[in-house]
């Protein structure tokens, strides 16, 4: 269709200039509707596999919430990219912390752990929150306390050689980059404190009450402005997430997601991961959606959330994903991140902005989990 109109190929390479569109085999990302179907974020096979023969046969041990569960343990026992489960992605004091959710998208029930220390099974300990309590998120040291006193094992240490040996040179290189934005000192490890550019002589006077001199306004003129030095440094392995969305023979969805965070996060830092409708989301009615990405600007916007309710108004799964991207790019042009949506016929799609994307899928017409390469 393409070849015999210049007009149309024109237009769709220009729309690749700006944004990446999921395109499996010659652009047509249609599934024929039969479940099960499994995807995820990311070249993660062993997960969709571990996920996939959960589900394949169905019957009771079959659901799509045990699929999910499965799958995201898989990618935490294996630390994938280092970037979920323990031994990765070490914050400022060379901790690692887990955050995870799962979503049941017949009873809309949704359980998460986020900044959870000592505890590796980041995913089980979100269904223990869903299944266990009538809470959605616990947090830090209590939900460590929760998880182990539900029967996971720990308290565990997190950290491996190498998240340490990652720190250790991190610290040697000053702390850069960093999270941090309008603070002094500038350029080494702290600790930092607040400073603004005095407007005004009340708050030259506020700022001098709180010990800032003007001698360090004046070395750390050139920081005066946010730094987005971080930016710089998301990427593929320093930064993402597990994210999968399950739809088992029985038609009920399930998402879920695992991951250690951002390397070097302020410690108390929660990403995306167990905000619900921004890593995740699913609806039995509608179909499903995972993100991965700069998870800090991401749930400003709730992409997963954005996606399922543009496909209820009967949007494409692309289309949704293309406009759930794009709405976050126009206010953070500089933003890194990735959707793909599933909807309840079985097609898939992704979008994604400022890298090479990647999903994986396999469903009953598939021998082996396909990986789905979605390029800028
Ligand atoms: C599986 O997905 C592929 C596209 O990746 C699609 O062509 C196929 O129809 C799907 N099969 C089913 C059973 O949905
Ligand atoms: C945790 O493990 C790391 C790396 O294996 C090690 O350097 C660190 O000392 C350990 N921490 C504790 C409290 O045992």
């Amino acid at each position: 269709m393409a070849r015999s109109n210049p007009g149309l190929l024109l237009g769709l390479l220009l729309l690749r200039l700006n944004w990446c569109l999921g395109v499996d085999g010659g652009g047509a990302e249609e599934g024929g509707g039969v479940f099960p179907v499994v995807v995820s974020t990311w070249p993660f096979r062993e997960a969709v596999r571990a996920a996939w023969d959960v589900v394949k046969t169905g019957g009771a041990g079959g659901s799509a919430v045990d699929a999910v569960v499965a799958g995201c343990s898989a990618c935490e026992e294996l630390r994938c990219d280092g970037t979920v489960g323990p031994g990765g992605s070490p914050d400022e004091d060379g901790e690692t912390t887990l955050d995870a959710l799962i979503m049941n998208g017949k009873t809309m029930e949704i359980g998460a752990v986020a900044a959870m220390r000592y505890v590796k099974d980041a995913i089980m300990a979100a269904k223990l929150v869903m299944e266990h309590t009538g809470h959605t998120l616990l947090v830090g040291e209590k939900a460590t306390s929760f998880a182990i006193s539900m029967g996971l094992a720990g308290p565990t240490n997190l950290s491996s050689p190498e998240s340490i040996e990652k720190w250790s040179n991190w610290r040697q290189n000053n702390c850069q980059p960093n999270f941090w934005k309008n603070v002094a000192p500038a350029g080494n490890c702290g600790p930092y404190h607040p400073i603004n550019i005095p407007k005004d002589p009340v708050k030259s006077a506020v700022w001098e009450n709180q010990g800032i001199t003007c001698q360090e306004w004046l070395e750390n003129d050139n920081l005066l402005e946010p730094t987005n030095s971080h930016f710089n440094s998301v990427n593929r392995h320093n930064h993402d997430t597990i994210s999968m969305a399950v739809i088992d023979k029985m038609g009920h969805v399930a998402v879920g997601t695992s991951t250690n965070g951002a390397t070097f996060k302020i410690p108390g830092r929660v990403g995306d991961g167990p905000i619900p409708g921004s890593s995740a989301y699913g609806d039995d009615e509608v179909g499903a959606c995972g993100a991965t990405g700069d998870g800090d600007i991401m749930m400003r916007f709730l992409p997963c959330y954005q996606v399922v309710e543009s496909m209820r108004l009967g949007m494409e799964p692309r289309d949704a994903a293309v406009d759930a991207i794009s709405r976050i790019a126009r206010k953070y042009p500089d933003f890194v991140g990735a959707v793909f949506a599933l909807n309840k016929k079985g097609v898939h799609a992704g979008a994604c902005h400022g890298w090479t994307f990647q999903y994986s899928v396999r469903n009953s017409s598939m021998l082996d989990v396909e990986v789905i390469t979605v390029t800028p």
